[in-house]
């Protein structure tokens, strides 16, 4: 297990189509170890492969909402192979999104607030689920990841020259 350095924007990578995993074996666990301990190094919620520049249909996700006695979040990764949203609810809900590939930027983007995803796990047993809440909108923003996709994407453009200009400042300060 090993935390890997995070692919940033503009690195070209981010808008390559990942491929699909053809089977789910102990490569693809590995992957799956590494991408959990990078994500919670950098405190995120969730990771695509592509953003440890691995172009494969994998991610990791854990919302890390419920909290022990002392406070600390407790961990419950998941990881999901080929996911792929089959239906989506045409409510929409809105949240402030971040991405490690856009460092500590955020923005409101709008997404179905319902999605039926259908994904297999690290033993390559197969999952269809409705999911809501965070983890729709968490789910929806990394398969973005598998197909070229950044949340700013899913912003006005006034909004996401707002955003890089940001970064921009944040870098040249670092
Ligand atoms: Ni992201």
């Amino acid at each position: 297990m090993a935390v890997l350095p995070i692919v940033e924007i503009p690195d070209p990578r981010l808008r390559l189509i990942s491929k699909p995993v053809a089977t789910v074996d102990d490569a693809t666990r590995a992957l799956i170890a590494d991408m959990t301990d990078t994500m919670y190094d950098a405190k995120g919620i969730g990771l695509a492969a592509i953003q440890v520049g691995v172009d494969l249909r994998v991610l990791v996700i854990d919302l890390q909402e419920r909290e022990d006695e002392e406070g600390r979040p407790v961990r419950d990764p998941r990881a999901y192979v080929n996911p792929e949203v089959l239906e989506a609810s045409e409510e929409l809900s809105i949240y402030n999104e971040g991405c490690l590939s856009i460092p500590e930027q955020y923005a409101d983007v709008e997404r179905p607030a319902r999605a039926r995803v259908r994904w297999l796990d690290e033993r390559g047993d197969a999952h269809e689920e409705w999911l809501e809440g965070l983890l729709a909108t968490c789910m929806q923003h990394e398969i973005d990841h598998l197909n070229g996709v950044l949340f700013v994407d899913h912003i006005s453009r006034l909004k996401r020259d707002m955003v890089l200009k940001k970064l921009a400042k944040l870098r040249r300060a670092a």
